[in-house]
Formats: structure tokens, C-alpha cells, sequence
């Protein structure tokens, strides 16, 4: 399958792109990987067709920033935070801020559908990734405005943390006070890493370094060495290729770092995989490619033009400043 896979790609002229935490038998063979922000860049240039094995948001950002090309995806796999900030909710909680004449600046981690990014760009707003988040986030507060962070709480207040700042849910007590308000969502797959795992690893091995990504709890991220981006993550993991580990986020990812550096644990007693990423599988991307040399193609991205418009302004607006 691996074969006929690689001669359709190459007989259509198509990239594949993928995530980290894609599958091994898909990642292996991507010509472009990377985190959301890297392959957002780096698909926004091609000039030929694109399947992109991931979540929906990212099919989507990619077509956004590159209308000209299709896009396909071989799952439309939403991922679960995405998921959580629906369109009336965020309506419900900007009139809120507005009720309370809040100046804010709304600013949506990419993990959100393109309608939300269209509401944060109409507004003025725009996106970040968790590589460039504290970037983007202290940007808006130089402003003198609050920001208004959907939908990922931890994300949200892990970077009050770093800064310096403070942070509450929406509707918390004293929330309209806070630097940064948050929107209340969530990673289902991140929440699953604990305090007591970073402790259980910590008494076992001493000198053993925690690295997390930025969607886990603040309570874990306070206890880790290094938090980052799947790419920051894998960057430390080169610059670190002997020291014992025990790394916060997707089970794939983990797994396949083993490879660079093979003294990790994954910080879990469980296996964290994303459900969302593991819907594209080997099979998945065949029936695609055989789709598309039958004429037959299906899952190509489409987006509202006009949802497009004012998206394309949020994720401008965090590729100028990043
Ligand atoms: P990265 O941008 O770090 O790749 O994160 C994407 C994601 O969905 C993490 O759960
Ligand atoms: Fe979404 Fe969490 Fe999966 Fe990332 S790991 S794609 S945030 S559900």
C-alpha cells in the first residue's frame, strides 16, 4: 500500500503534509511535517495540490491561507477543543465583554473552526499557535487592552503564568479584573496528564526532566522543565538526546521521539492518543489517492467566502507578527 501510495502522490503531483502526532505509517511518509504553525507556513507557498493528514482546523488554515490549490483530507477530523468553542457561546461571551466595556482584543488559538476565526478577525483580533502564543498575547496587552483567549484555558493562563499577568475563566468570580479572560475549553487529550504523574516520575527518577506542552494544566506546567510546541519539543529532545525524560503530550509524538533520544517516558499512566489524529489512517489516505486518480475525489476543503475574508485577517495578523 506504502508503494502505490508514494507512485499516485508523485503521478498527481500532491504534497502530503502531516502532524506530529499523525500515525507513524502516515508521518513516515509526508514530504511536510512540522506544528500548526510551521506547516501553516509552509503549505501556504505550494503551488500544487495538497492532502493534509491532521485535524480539520488545519486543512482548513491551509486553504484559507492558499485558496488557489486544492486541499484535501483524507478524515475530516475535528479536534475536540476546536469543538468546544461553538459559534453562540463565543457570541454569548463577546456581548458579555461588551456589557461590561471591556477593551479587549479576542485573540483564538488556531485549534478553533474557521467560523471562530472569522468572529476574531471581523473584531479585529487574530490567531496564535502554542509556538508563538506568549508572543502574540504580550503584543495585545502592550496595547493597553485586556485579550479575550479562546478556547484553551490552560493555554490562556499558562501564559498569564509566564508573563506575569492574570488570568480567569469568563464568569469566574472578579474575571472582568483579570489581564487575560479566558474562554472555557480544553484539550481532553492534554487534561489527562497530572500532577501526581510528574510527582510518581519525579520520586522514581530524580534528576528526570518534565517537558509538557502548553495545553496541559498550569498546575503541571508549573512542575515541568521545559514547555513547548511539538517542534520545540522535538528541537529539545536533539539538543538533549541522552537525558531521561518524561514527556506531557500526544502518544504518537511521544513514541516516535524515542527514536532521537530512547530514555523517554510518556507522563502518563495511560496511552494519550488524540482520537481525532488517529482517525487518518494508511487505508484512509489510499482510498483518497485512489479517489482523486479516479476522478472521483472527495474531502476537499471548501470555505465561505466571505468566513475565508475574515479569517485570512486573523491568520495574517499572527503571520506578520510572528
Ligand atoms: P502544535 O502547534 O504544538 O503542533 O500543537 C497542535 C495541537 O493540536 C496540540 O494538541
Ligand atoms: Fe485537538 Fe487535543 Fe487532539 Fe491537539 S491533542 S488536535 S488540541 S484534541
Amino acid at each position: 500500500m506504502q508503494q502505490k501510495i508514494k507512485e499516485l502522490l508523485k503521478k498527481h503531483n500532491i504534497t502530503l503534509a502531516a502532524h506530529y502526532y499523525q500515525k507513524d505509517e502516515i508521518f513516515d511518509l509526508a514530504h511536510l511535517t512540522g506544528d500548526s504553525l510551521e506547516l501553516a507556513k509552509k503549505t501556504s507557498s505550494l503551488t500544487n495540490p495538497l492532502i493534509f493528514c491532521g485535524v480539520s482546523f488545519m486543512g482548513e488554515s491551509a486553504k484559507i491561507l492558499n485558496p488557489n490549490i486544492p486541499v484535501y483530507m483524507p478524515k475530516l477530523a475535528s479536534c475536540s477543543m476546536a469543538r468546544m468553542a461553538k459559534e453562540q457561546k463565543v457570541k454569548e461571551n463577546i456581548k458579555l465583554l461588551k456589557e461590561n466595556d471591556i477593551d479587549f482584543i479576542p485573540i483564538t488559538y488556531i485549534n478553533s473552526s474557521v467560523t471562530i476565526k472569522a468572529i476574531v478577525g471581523e473584531l479585529g483580533g487574530l490567531t496564535c499557535t502554542s509556538s508563538n502564543a506568549k508572543k502574540i498575547v504580550s503584543w495585545a496587552l502592550k496595547q493597553n487592552k485586556k485579550v479575550f483567549f479562546l478556547p484553551d484555558k490552560n493555554l490562556g493562563s499558562n501564559i498569564a503564568n509566564f508573563l506575569g499577568v492574570t488570568s480567569k475563566i469568563i464568569g469566574e468570580e472578579n474575571w472582568q479584573k483579570a489581564d487575560i479572560i479566558c474562554y472555557d475549553g480544553l484539550c481532553s487529550v492534554h487534561q489527562l496528564f497530572m500532577p501526581e504523574h510528574v510527582e510518581f516520575f519525579k520520586e522514581k527518577y530524580p534528576n528526570i526532566k518534565i517537558v509538557v506542552h502548553p495545553e496541559c494544566s498550569p498546575e503541571v506546567c508549573k512542575m515541568a522543565d521545559f514547555i513547548g510546541s511539538t517542534s520545540q519539543i522535538l528541537n529539545y529532545v536533539k539538543e538533549h538526546p541522552n537525558e531521561l525524560m518524561a514527556i506531557g503530550t500526544e502518544f504518537n509524538f511521544v513514541n516516535r521521539l524515542k527514536r532521537i533520544n530512547p530514555n523517554i517516558f510518556i507522563l502518563s499512566s495511560t496511552k494519550p492518543e488524540c482520537p481525532s489524529m488517529n482517525e487518518t489512517t494508511l487505508k484512509e489516505l489510499y482510498n483518497l489517492l485512489i479517489a482523486i486518480d479516479q476522478n472521483k475525489p472527495y474531502n476537499e476543503i471548501e470555505v465561505d467566502k466571505t468566513i475565508a475574508k475574515n479569517a485570512l485577517k486573523a491568520l495574517n495578523k499572527m503571520l506578520e507578527l510572528s
